[in-house]
């Protein structure tokens, strides 16, 4: 692990310089966290004046999913750190570099490899290190997908390997509509059209991401803390609220740091995981774990003495993190309703009027009906007022068209 032992000057030869690989509104809160301990900061993504463009030293704009014009960047740039802050890119590249002594990838190579692909991070969760998840078979076509739906039953999940935010996937009630799911997942695929995988349906109680922390202590080992469980709601795969703390069972939240330590252990490196889990009463199941800040943590922004993105950045650096907790809160997503480049925002204002509350805009050059273009925070003495606060804050932020 190369971790700065001085830090240096931004701009200047001795600059601590971190490339980060993504640059939406996670990368954009990491890159400001780097920037407040002076970290020379290099942002990619692949579309110009993206969220962490508007805040980095320098911003690039490459297709990060080729592997050559990702090594000719990491040449030119020489960070000594390299984040990824998404999946699609070109991980294979990554790991023959940090092989060759040329990087040093947050957290590790592997844990991007593994994680770009829900059949790297499941097959190592559940045989590998033996973690309760939901049932599961891979397909390739749509015959396949009929014999693994057939033999996990009804009702289940489909998705692409390759695909987030629940891009491409479907939940299914019976065998009549294997068909349509086959088709939606292969135009919700991001590289390979070609491969899904079927999940029995969970029927749990609610859901949390457990944020998990690999950090340096005073001794120089690596510790493994934990947030306070953050609950959330997913809409068809993609997170629209968020609270911490989710008041769990005790048994259940003690598997839960079991399960997220377990896989955090065998991804290795440091910095913070966002270990999603499935709870019903007293039991847990591993669903997916992101090696990087997670978009539901976004409240932390609000809750935590340190926010999962300072948190991030201190343990990438080989600091001390506090993962405690400040208040309870909530966040709620700022969707773009329009499809258009440019659009405009009313009524931040009268969001703010909203006791406890606070907003953040992502500055995202281009909207869509359901792009993620702001998020609304909001703090409160309990988790309930909380999340109502953050979505009457949410609600009262109107996007307009350009103009
Ligand atoms: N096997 C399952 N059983 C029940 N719900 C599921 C299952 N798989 C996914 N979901 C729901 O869909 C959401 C998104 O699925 P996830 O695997 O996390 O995909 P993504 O990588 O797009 O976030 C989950 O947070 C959960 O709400
Ligand atoms: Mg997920």
């Amino acid at each position: 692990m190369n971790t700065p032992r001085i830090f240096g000057t931004p701009l200047a030869p001795n600059a601590t310089k971190v490339m980060l690989l993504g640059s939406g509104e996670l990368g954009k809160e990491v890159i400001i966290a780097l920037q407040r301990l002076g970290v020379e900061v290099i942002a990619v993504d692949r579309y110009p004046n993206a969220p962490g463009h508007q805040v980095a030293h320098r911003a690039h704009v490459i297709n990060m999913a080729d592997g050559a014009a990702l090594a000719a960047l990491i040449e030119q740039e020489q960070p000594d750190l390299v984040v990824p802050e998404i999946e699609a890119i070109a991980t294979d590249t990554l790991a023959a570099l940090e092989q060759a002594g040329k990087i040093t990838c947050i957290p590790t190579a592997r844990a991007a490899q593994l994680t770009m692909n829900r059949e790297g991070i499941r097959s190592l969760a559940a045989e590998t290190l033996g973690l309760p998840t939901s049932p599961y078979r891979y397909a390739s076509s749509l015959a396949e997908l009929q014999a693994a739906c057939t033999s996990i039953g009804f009702p289940c999940v489909i998705k692409p390997v390759m695909s987030s935010s629940g891009k491409g996937q479907s939940k299914i009630d019976s065998a009549d509509e294997v068909a349509a799911a086959w088709a939606y997942a292969a135009a919700g695929s991001r590289v390979d059209a070609g491969r899904v995988i079927v999940e029995g349906f969970i029927d749990f109680d609610y859901e949390i991401t457990l944020l998990t922390v690999r950090a340096l202590g005073a001794d120089g080992q690596v510790q493994t803390e934990f947030c306070e469980p953050i609950g959330h709601v997913q809409v068809q795969g993609d997170y629209v609220e968020s609270w911490q703390p989710c008041r769990m069972h005790p048994v259940a939240l003690q598997r839960a740091r079991e399960i997220a330590a377990s896989v955090t252990a065998n991804l290795g490196g440091l910095g913070l995981f966002g270990v999603e889990l499935f709870v019903k009463d007293q039991m847990v199941w591993f669903s997916e774990v992101s090696p990087r800040p997670h978009d539901t943590g976004m409240v932390t922004m609000a809750t935590q003495v340190q926010s999962e993105f300072e948190l991030h950045a201190k343990a990438i650096l080989g600091l001390p993190v506090n993962v405690a907790l400040r208040t309870p809160g909530a966040s709620a997503v700022i969707y773009g309703q329009h499809e258009a480049a440019g659009i405009g925002f009313a009524g931040v204002a009268a969001a703010l009027q909203v006791p406890g509350s606070d907003i953040r805009l992502f500055g995202k050059p281009e909207s869509f009906a359901r792009r993620r273009m702001g998020v609304a925070l909001a703090s409160a003495a309990d988790v309930e007022t909380a999340r109502t606060r953050a979505k009457e804050a949410a609600a009262r932020v109107q996007p307009l068209p350009p103009g």
